[in-house]
């Protein structure tokens, strides 16, 4: 069969691969426990699905401007005056069919073939395949000091001339690390100097834990014009747990988002009416869901520390936002796939290999769900990993006998 070089270049999600295997075996009735998970398991909010009901009761569901509803723009609009302190024109704004069409639109419309495109280690998983989509390099900096907060020197020194973007993604997937106000002011300025694009990729900007503020990239920005090179995407997936809804978007420039909006349309068109009124119904609606869930999320982090420290050889970062913790198990296994894989066969325990984020030996465990999950899931690993613990452990009325290690 004859492919294109960029169709073959493209690697499967391995984290939608694994949740797709985890619904086949939760389906089948196996004890499953998730800790791969990237959605939060509240309900929607109110004001969303009621705003979803009224216009599909309507019957008028018909196709929407490319770049979003003059109302969804209002809301983006009052969205990044409240939370950016940044007012914009409707021109400024697009919607997309989730935030990572809004960041695919904005590499298709800034990135030629050879571009690269720089960002942090361990990464989104979408960063480097979106890059090669547009035929551009994807570039990965790992800290030389080990850690998950890279420092204007790790940056610069992967910066070529060959540079187009920085994508930061802060609070971080996987790693849950908050950039500090320093850094962000850094590469504010480093970008503006090199004439350089920076994406900030929010999406869990509220997301954050122990009183720790997300910096405003918009207050380091030394000139706030239409040659602005920021482009700030976010989205109502994690935040409101609304992620079957599809809905993010993009603030930048308006040449920019104009460019985005001509690619979008022929792409998918605009985003359906429908989500985008539910959409809208979350960001205008009472905020109290966001603040519950950012208690949960911190509680369970909490909940999983403990856990892990009581676990050998094991040894975890403090996440300060998202609901991950980036687990480094390289004293069990240096093959983060493989060890995935294990904990799933033998224990019924989902979780995403570091591989997949650009860190193998890690494994990305998720606190979404709920304590009574955490805690079994991190004692089944337990269980399986630890040479000393019983042969026998019992999953409900299934006993599962130790045939390994
Ligand atoms: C860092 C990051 N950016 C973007 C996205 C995509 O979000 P959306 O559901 O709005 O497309 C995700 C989803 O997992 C994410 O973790």
């Amino acid at each position: 069969m004859s492919l294109s070089l960029i169709g073959k270049s493209i690697v499967e999600s391995g984290t939608l691969k694994l949740n797709e295997r985890a619904a086949i075996l939760r389906a089948k009735g196996e004890p499953l426990i998730h800790l791969g998970g990237g959605e939060p398991q509240s309900r929607s909010p109110l004001e969303a699905v009621t705003r979803f009901t009224g216009k599909l009761n309507s019957g008028e569901i018909r196709y929407t401007p490319v770049d979003g509803t003059v109302e969804m723009k209002q809301a983006i609009i009052r969205y990044t005056e409240e939370y950016y302190n940044r007012r914009v024109d409707p021109e400024n704004v697009i919607a997309s069919n989730g935030a990572k069409q809004s960041i695919m639109v904005a590499f298709q419309a800034i990135l030629d073939p050879q571009d690269e495109v720089v960002f942090p280690a361990p990464y989104w998983v979408s960063y480097p395949e979106m890059a090669k989509l547009c035929g551009a390099v994807p570039v990965p900096v790992y800290p030389e000091d080990g850690s998950f907060r890279p420092t204007m020197k790790d940056i610069t020194q992967h910066v070529s001339s060959y540079t187009k973007a920085i994508i930061l993604n802060s609070p971080n997937n996987p790693t849950g690390v908050v950039y500090s106000e320093d850094f962000i002011r850094d590469i504010v300025r480093f970008c503006e100097e090199e004439d350089l694009y920076l994406i900030l990729d929010d999406l869990y900007h509220r997301l954050v834990f122990d009183g720790i503020k997300v910096p405003n990239v918009f207050d380091y920005v030394s000139e706030l014009n239409e040659n602005s090179k920021i482009i700030l995407a976010n989205g109502v997936s994690k935040q409101y747990a609304m992620t079957g809804f599809r809905i993010g978007w993009a603030v930048a420039n308006k040449k920019l988002i104009q460019v985005m909006s001509n690619i979008q349309g022929h792409q998918t068109a605009g985003p359906s009416i429908l989500l985008q009124e539910a959409a809208i119904g979350a960001m205008n609606g009472v905020q109290t869901g966001v603040e519950s869930l950012r208690l949960t999320l911190q509680n369970n982090r909490n909940v999983m520390l403990d856990q892990l420290a009581a676990f050998d050889g094991v040894k975890a970062t403090k996440p300060e936002g998202t609901f991950y913790v980036f687990v480094d198990f390289n004293a069990y296994d240096k093959n983060s796939s493989r060890l995935s894989e294990f904990l799933l066969d033998k224990v019924k325990v989902l979780t995403m290999p570091g591989k997949e984020f650009g860190l193998d030996g890690y494994l990305r465990l998720s606190t979404c769900g709920s304590i009574k999950g955490i805690l079994e899931g991190i004692e089944r690993i337990k269980w399986a990993l630890d040479p000393n613990s019983p042969n026998e452990l019992y999953i409900g009325e299934r006993k599962l006998v130790r045939d390994w290690l």
